[in-house]
């Protein structure tokens, strides 16, 4: 087995498992016998620095183009999520017009959309054009770009240091993420904060959601690999709060080393983290145990459902399904059709073997079928609120990764 090197603290860290060929995930095709860029999703585990993380990466420019297909603003409730924070970090970090927020990896303008409202000088930063051009319409000043050290140099040459800097579902996405680590440090103002918030290794572990992992999701962060990596810019976790958003996340709150008090949150996470081994290899060990043995269940479900003769469809197609779809050997034989309500995605095909068509979430209630897979899992609530009827009308949910839970 080849060696690697982790990509925080450049020491030898060795493959732990391969997921097998994979698409891009968020590569979803226009026909179905169009070329596909394919690689190795192998994922390893440092025991140094304590990074989880994905051991070959695509060129960036093949994840993040002209048409990046993830729209954030596509749910409703990840758009309130973002505009608390924005009142938060307002009211608690007193910003006015006199402030700067920049946001690493602005996407379509959700978070600053808000900011830009109040009349708060902000910059968002994002690598995909067509992301930018809708968050510019929105009135959200954006710069198309990879972040790192020569942005930020730039930015601060142009408009000064920065009072937050926001990263929310963007850290996992960067393959040189010490340049964006340390162009943070020499964005940010001495008595500022970095923001960053991702799904966290903790949850992914306890949910045994392998789907967490593919390119573009290149580490699964932790408190203690959040850590490790600031600590080399002179910066430290002071804070976290945790949610459930995209199958739970931690939000992490990071300022100038031993400036503030370390909060009783930190320590406690610190705790469940040693508790849940998340800094042992063997932890690693037994969830790719339990990966295999969730690819196994579905399949026995789904073969299952197929030899009675029933249809099953699927509701959402996240970049997670790429890895679900792609890893379990799942194709338009076994799931008909996947609703999604992404301009982006509406009309395409799955990436990779699956080539399963994309229609639009609306004529879901017109198409009736047996069983649905919630690729989507993590919007379960808003979903299965938002298609009742379908429930009403016999019809079950399958989430279809840890233990394969219908509903
Ligand atoms: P995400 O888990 O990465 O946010 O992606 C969720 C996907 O599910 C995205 O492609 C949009 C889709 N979706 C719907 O089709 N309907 C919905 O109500 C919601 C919340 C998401
Ligand atoms: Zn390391």
């Amino acid at each position: 087995m080849k060696n690697y090197k982790c990509r925080v603290c450049n020491i030898e860290i060795k493959e732990l498992m391969s997921f097998g060929k994979m698409p891009i995930a968020n590569a979803f095709v226009k026909n179905k016998n169009d070329d596909q860029y394919l690689f190795n999703l192998k994922i390893g585990f440092c025991e140094k620095c304590f990074t989880f993380q994905v051991l070959e990466i695509p060129e960036a420019k093949k994840m993040f183009n002209n048409n990046y297909a993830y729209l954030a603003s596509t749910s409703q409730v990840m758009k309130n999520h973002w505009k608390e924070l924005g009142d938060k970090l307002i009211r608690e970090k007193k910003l006015e017009k006199s402030s700067f927020v920049v946001e690493v990896g602005s996407n379509d303008g959700i978070f600053l959309e808000n900011i830009s409202k109040k009349e708060i000088p902000h910059l968002g930063v994002d690598a995909s054009k067509n992301v930018c051009d809708i968050a510019e319409k929105k009135g959200v000043k954006t710069l198309n770009g990879f972040f790192g050290i020569s942005i930020a140099d730039e930015i601060v040459s142009k408009h000064g240091k920065a009072d937050i800097i926001l990263s929310t579902n963007t850290m996992h996405h960067i393959e040189d993420i010490n340049n964006v680590a340390e162009g943070m440090s020499k964005l940010i103002k001495d008595d500022g904060i970095i923001v960053t918030e991702d799904p966290s290794l903790v949850e992914m572990i306890k949910k045994n959601s392998y789907d967490q992992i593919y390119a573009e999701h290149m580490y699964i962060w932790s408190l203690a690999s959040m850590n490790s990596l600031f600590n080399k810019f002179n910066l430290e976790v002071f804070d976290i709060e945790n949610n459930n958003f995209h199958g739970g996340c931690s939000r992490y709150f990071i300022g100038k080393k031993n400036k503030r008090k370390i909060s009783q949150n930190v320590i406690a996470h610190e705790k469940l983290e040693t508790k849940i081994g998340i800094n042992k290899i063997s932890t690693y060990r037994k969830f790719i145990e339990n990966v295999e043995l969730s690819k196994k269940k579905l399949n026995q479900l789904i073969n299952k459902i197929k030899n009675e003769g029933k249809k099953i469809v699927g509701y959402g197609a996240p970049a997670k399904s790429t890895t679900v779809l792609n890893y379990c050997g799942l194709n338009y034989e076994a799931i008909d059709v996947i609703y999604d309500n992404s301009a982006t995605k509406i009309n395409k095909y799955t990436p990779g073997k699956s080539l399963i068509k994309i229609n639009n979430s609306s004529d879901f209630e017109k198409e009736l079928s047996e069983y649905c897979v919630l690729f989507a899992w993590n919007h379960k609530d808003e979903i299965l609120n938002k298609e009742k009827q379908y429930s009403k009308k016999g019809g079950k949910w399958i989430i279809p990764v840890d233990g394969i839970e219908i509903i």
